[in-house]
């Protein structure tokens, strides 16, 4: 579609005020057009909302991965042309606030370099469910592996720290949610599974605890200084994990937690007001206190589309099939769905897999 056959005004999911999912609204919104020298503009198929969308304490148009079709690009851009199929992020970094994202849209404005080409036989629906989640994963065990290496512990194995070694069985009761569980407290001998994705192999994950089943008691169903790495995603369950780990050389990564302040200024591109960096440093000293005594490390990782190598890296376990999307899939026009939807995100209730927004 040419340009200038484009209709002047889209539906957008649109947070109008800072609210809750109850007060998402669709709203006919300016439809964007090429601003930059590498911009895409794309006609969004499907989109993916994160748990930071449903967080974001603004008014703002939401929507921060998607997939969709390229109808325009700009003048430097060399990759992609129009008619190609491709999935993305909104953000490098720094993260560019000024410019809301939008990509929960009919279309969406993006950056060429962080879009990659969708493969044929991945849907649209799964390419916006996977990109991030793995991106972030992949980013986060990669450190992992790293800090594994200098501590001087065999690092795991698996070209991607995903192929199960050993299969075993706990007893404990198999429900979906429980499979979160392991993902995050995997030992490398274990599968390291993605949120939002299941792998594609059978017994790819190779041992399930249901966390709600052993709350507080998780040293109970995993033997306490047994695990290498573990990859943390919810602010609650690091405490337990802790104990897990080996304590001499475990590693715990963690996704959900509180960015260091460097981290956090290097996110927004900007310094930030030194209540807020000491807020943030003190939340260090928080996950300090919890290691005291240990030599397990923590990392904090906030994953990004920024690099390159990375979302390639991502893309590229994507289309081998090396994971499978558990893509739970609202339409646009409903929004009802998606408010009760975003809702369950918004309250870490989401379930198994990623939120995904169908446009087209
Ligand atoms: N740093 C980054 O780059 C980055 C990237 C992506 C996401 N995140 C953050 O990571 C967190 C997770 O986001 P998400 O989208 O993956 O998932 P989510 O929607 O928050 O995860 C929901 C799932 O987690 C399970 N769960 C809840 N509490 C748990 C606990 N204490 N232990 C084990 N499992 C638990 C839930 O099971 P039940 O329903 O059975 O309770 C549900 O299956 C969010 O805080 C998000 O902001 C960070």
């Amino acid at each position: 579609m040419a340009m200038t056959e484009l209709p002047p005004t889209m539906r957008s999911l649109v947070a109008p005020t800072y609210c809750k999912p109850a007060g998402y609204e669709i709203q006919e919104v300016p439809t964007p057009t090429i601003q930059g020298p590498n911009d895409i503009l794309i006609q969004v198929h499907a989109a993916g909302i994160m748990t930071a969308d449903t967080l974001m304490a603004l008014p703002i148009k939401l929507g921060i991965v998607a997939s969709g079709v390229v109808i325009a690009t700009g003048s430097a851009v060399t990759t992609l042309r129009p008619g190609d199929a491709v999935y993305g992020m909104a953000f490098g970094r720094p993260i560019d606030y000024g410019a809301p994202p939008g990509f929960c849209a009919e279309y969406a404005l993006g950056r060429a370099d962080l879009f990659l080409s969708k493969p044929a036989h991945v849907a649209f629906e799964d390419a916006a469910a996977l990109l991030g989640n793995v991106l972030t994963a992949v980013q986060s065990i990669e450190l992992g592996h790293r800090l594994l290496g200098e501590g001087g512990r065999e690092q795991p194995a698996g070209q991607d720290g995903l192929r199960p070694r050993r299969p075993e069985r706990d007893g404990l009761r198999r429900r979906p949610a429980a499979e979160d569980g392991l993902r995050r407290r995997a030992r490398h001998r274990h599968r390291v599974h993605v949120q939002g994705a299941a792998p594609a192999a059978p017994r790819a994950v190779d041992r399930v605890i249901d966390y709600q089943r052993c709350a507080g008691r998780l040293a109970d169903a995993v033997p306490p200084g047994s695990v290498d790495l573990a990859y943390n995603t919810q602010f609650a369950a690091l405490r337990g994990a802790i104990p897990l780990l080996r304590r001499d050389a475990g590693v715990v990564v963690s996704i959900a937690g509180v960015p260091p302040p460097p981290l956090l200024c290097q996110l927004v591109g900007r310094p930030l007001p030194l209540l807020v960096r000491w807020m943030a440093g003190l939340a260090q000293w928080w996950y300090a206190f919890l290691l005291w005594g240990t030599g397990v490390r923590y990392a904090f990782v906030s994953g990004g589309a920024g690099r390159r190598e990375d979302l390639e890296r991502a893309g590229e376990i994507i289309a081998r099939g090396k994971v499978r999307a558990l893509a739970n899939v609202v339409r646009l026009e409903d929004i009802g769905a998606v408010r009760e939807a975003c809702q369950m995100v918004y309250t870490g209730k989401g379930g198994v897999g990623q939120l995904v927004v169908k446009v087209v």
